[in-house]
């Protein structure tokens, strides 16, 4: 069946109750995958998840000759020593965004990249102006034109250098920490991004034998180290994943045990379910989500970088404050256009003016079932979270998005109780498949 036909079909309205699985954390585990690169040995990374994203990234790698070899559908064995800079297909390259490591593991390893700009979710430009900025610091001649960008080390190595970034970006400061991993001497990243999956691509390169330190923090220090080896390696939980389950517990009134998790990296999004009156315990590597009695009150959210309420839950959040009672606002500070889910939720009977990057959302006492499309990953998601929560069919499209980022989704909802299901067409009408 081909995913880019296929529509999601959902039957709303009902609590959702019981245990749901945390997968491996995509925004890490694509870093990670493109990592190994660096390594010319052989690596085992372990709870991958099964998404497109991570899938198209082991396909870029064997298109430079990296030898890729699944033991499960979550481990995979991965062998770079016969790597070759290659030109990866411009058409995997631009179907996602994390493609854009590829410039700095090769950078790494050979002092050179030639590479399809990223593509990713519309979010408005996605420049890469400060990975290119990080890049030039290290010694790099960069041009970025027209579908490529083209790097290469002037003296034919890379030399360490200290890195001030404009913005905070994730993108950026890995892709720096990638190129300076074997760079001669010290590398200085400042105003460095924190998220978890910085930390774990840190962890993953250390592991490797490189020589970082500071990663989570705003000064990364990497010490170029001459070769990097093999290692076996676990992803972390996705804290996007279990922030998009805690959020469906509480926009269903359901009671929902989240297992797999960091409870830690969740701290900003528990402290604003908590705010709305919604009930969170935790315990050891899960979280119980329920709904308290009464509504759910009004509040104010404002995405920022890590540690702060993660811009990749905005979707999802909007869709609980079309449930509260009041107005909220809801204000994205990371990306220029995020909002262009909202359109799909007013389908749905949700009250929301976009004034610049404040969303205001009036609660209503339920959305109803509509047709709508997913028009990024996580504002699918979101979607999905408005349909199991709304009365009524809601048939959600373009639902590739969604699979780019969330391991067996259907399956792990029909475990807790949500009529869901996914449905190809077959001459002209879309049949339930198996
Ligand atoms: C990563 O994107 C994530 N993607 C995004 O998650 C996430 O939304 C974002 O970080 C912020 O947390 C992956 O990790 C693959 P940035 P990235 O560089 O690295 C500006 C998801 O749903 N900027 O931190 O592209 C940029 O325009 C996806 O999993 C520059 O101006 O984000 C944005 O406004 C969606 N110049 C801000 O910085 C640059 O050179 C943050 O971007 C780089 C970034």
């Amino acid at each position: 069946m081909d995913i880019n036909t296929g529509k999601i079909i959902i039957s709303g309205g009902k609590p959702l109750e019981g245990e749901i699985p945390v997968s491996g954390m995509k925004n890490a585990a694509v870093a990670i995958v493109f990592s190994t690169i660096l390594t010319e040995d052989k690596c085992i990374i372990e709870n991958l998840p099964d998404i497109s994203d991570v899938n198209v990234s082991l396909q870029i790698l064997e298109s430079i000759g990296v030898k890729v070899n699944k033991l499960d559908k979550n481990t995979v064995e991965i062998d770079s020593s016969f790597v070759a800079p290659g030109i990866a297909p411009f058409d995997l390259v631009s179907k996602m965004r994390a493609s854009y490591y590829l410039i700095g593991a090769e950078l790494g390893r050979f002092g050179r990249a030639f590479v399809g700009l990223p593509g990713g979710c519309d979010f408005g430009a996605r420049p890469i102006d400060q990975h290119i900025k990080g890049f030039e610091a290290l010694g790099c001649d960069v041009k970025a034109e027209g579908d490529y960008v083209e790097a290469t080390a002037k003296d034919g190595s890379l030399h360490g250098a200290s890195v001030y970034m404009d913005m905070v970006t994730v993108g950026g400061t890995i892709n720096v920490m990638l190129a300076a991993v074997k760079a001669e001497g010290v590398t200085v990243i400042e105003n460095a991004a924190h998220e978890p999956h910085i930390v774990d691509t840190a962890n993953f390169l250390n592991a490797c034998g490189a020589d970082i330190s500071g990663a989570g923090t705003d000064v990364i220090k990497i010490r170029g180290v001459k070769k990097l080896h093999g290692v076996t390696y676990t992803i972390i939980p996705d804290m996007i994943e279990a922030g998009t389950f805690m959020i469906l517990a509480a926009a269903t009134g359901g009671n929902l045990r989240i297992t797999n998790l960091i409870p830690k990296h969740l701290d900003s999004v528990t402290a604003k379910l908590c705010e709305m009156g919604v009930e969170i315990e935790e315990e050891g590597d899960s979280l119980t989500v329920r709904r308290k009695e009464g509504p759910l009150k009004k509040i104010n959210v404002k995405t920022l970088p890590y540690p702060g309420f993660p811009t990749d839950m905005n979707p999802q959040m909007c869709v609980l404050l079309c449930l509260a009672e009041g107005l909220s606002r809801l204000t994205e500070s990371v990306w220029e256009s995020r909002f262009r889910y909202v359109e799909e939720l007013k389908r749905m009977g949700a009250k929301i003016n976009i004034n610049g990057r404040c969303a205001e959302v009036e609660g209503v006492p339920y959305l109803k079932g509509a047709s709508v499309r997913a028009v990024d990953l996580r504002a699918g998601c979101a979607m999905v979270i408005a349909g199991l929560a709304a009365e009524g069919i809601t048939e959600i499209d373009e639902i590739y998005h969604i699979f780019r980022g969330y391991e067996n989704l259907i399956g792990k909802l029909q475990g807790v109780g949500a009529d869901i299901k996914v449905v190809y067409p077959k001459s002209l009408q879309y049949i339930d498949y198996e």
